[in-house]
């Protein structure tokens, strides 16, 4: 197996720096714009354990990626629940059903992963066959808070405005809510381990909208629970808290592996921060990618120079790479970062 990905998260050296990239199956690539339309859906196609295996694979036959990603979606969970997930062109992820107070909180099942997620566990097992050993697999959960934002409000939002009103407003009936996805969380990942997932990374893509207070209170706290809850799962994880970057010291407390960053952090001042035992995922602007392959190349070698030692560093975007991109870039990138010295 090519184990960068795996040595970087032990912070043991490795010959070349690991990269993968977030959404590294998605639209900027046209084979998978042609699987969506045959699928008819994005959920048809994360529900069907063949082309959400097939999609899984397209970036690792185009670029010399170290690791692949589950193809999937955080919101797996919240549908898993009843909720009535529906993915509209434009609009992002809406819910049918709306929850408002602690009788619907407590109205939600906590999902058994074998059963309404197998799809998801029918599609790690048919991925690992795929790959073969050749690299690892990455699951995914997103985090309670990130879960809890796109169930209250219903859809995606600019602020959150109404979740985060409700954190004041009935901060008891938010933890209800949050121990419940942390439950099912933890089944959620344990379930993706025991299917043969090498390493799980849980995003927080929220956690940067909140208060000092508020993220240590609603988000951190539920992140630690469940990175211990899976403490004896022999598994690397990671954690990815986009807009965390002040909450480094806290982060780098949890019992991961690795951390994962979004551009707006220096990477000497974070690996001065979080130290060396936790491996740095990251961090490069995904809007960098809609450059040119100069500048991809130029900007690139600017976040390799900026970690410094390369022990326990994984090159990866800040965030996910957006439809718009040339996957020529991704070519760029891919080299550029493996051929850094
Ligand atoms: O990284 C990968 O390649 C694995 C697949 C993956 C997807 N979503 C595929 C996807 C992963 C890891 C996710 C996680 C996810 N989903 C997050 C956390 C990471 C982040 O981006 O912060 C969040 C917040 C979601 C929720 C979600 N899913 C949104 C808001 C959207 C709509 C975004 C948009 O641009 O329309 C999705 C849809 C989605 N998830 C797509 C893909 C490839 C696009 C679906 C499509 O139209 O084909």
């Amino acid at each position: 197996m090519n184990d960068r990905f795996l040595k970087a998260l032990r912070c043991e050296e490795t010959d070349q720096t690991p990269i993968w990239i977030m959404r590294q199956a998605g639209r900027y690539l046209p084979e998978y714009r042609n699987a969506r339309v045959k699928a008819g859906s994005f959920l048809n196609l994360c529900k069907t354990p063949e082309l959400a295996t097939e999609v899984t694979l397209m970036p690792i036959k185009r670029f010399p990626l170290d690791a692949a990603i589950l193809f999937s979606d955080i919101l797996t969970i919240p549908d898993a629940m009843g909720m009535g997930l529906n993915f509209r062109e434009g609009i992002g992820p809406t819910f049918s059903k709306k929850l408002k107070n602690l009788s619907d909180f407590k109205q939600l099942p906590i999902p058994n992963p074998e059963e309404e997620l197998r799809y998801v566990m029918d599609t790690i097992k048919l991925i690992k066959r795929e790959l073969d050993g050749s690299i690892p697999l990455v699951g995914f959960s997103g985090s309670p808070w990130t879960l809890a934002c796109y169930m209250l409000e219903g859809s995606g939002s600019k602020d959150f405005n109404h979740v985060r009103k409700k954190l004041f407003s009935n901060p008891d009936e938010m933890r209800y809510l949050l121990e419940k996805l942390t439950k099912a969380v933890t089944d959620y990942l344990e379930a993706q381990i025991n299917a043969g997932v090498d390493a799980i990374m849980i995003f927080d893509s929220w956690a940067g909208i909140l208060s000092d207070s508020c993220f240590k209170q609603f988000s951190l706290r539920y992140l630690k629970d469940i990175c211990g809850n899976l403490r004896e799962k022999n598994v690397p994880k990671i954690v990815f808290a986009k807009g965390g970057g002040l909450w480094l010291d806290s982060l780098a407390k949890l019992e991961i592996n690795g951390l994962g960053l979004d551009w707006s952090i220096d990477l000497a001042r974070a690996r001065a921060i979080v130290g060396d035992k936790i491996a740095i995922q990251g961090n490069l602007d995904p809007a960098v990618m809609l450059t040119d392959p100069q500048t991809v190349k130029l900007e690139a070698r600017k976040v390799l120079k900026s970690i410094g030692n390369r022990k326990g560093f994984i090159f990866n975007l800040g965030h996910g790479i957006t439809p718009e991109v040339d996957p020529r870039h991704v070519e760029v990138l891919v080299d550029t970062v493996h051929s850094y010295r």
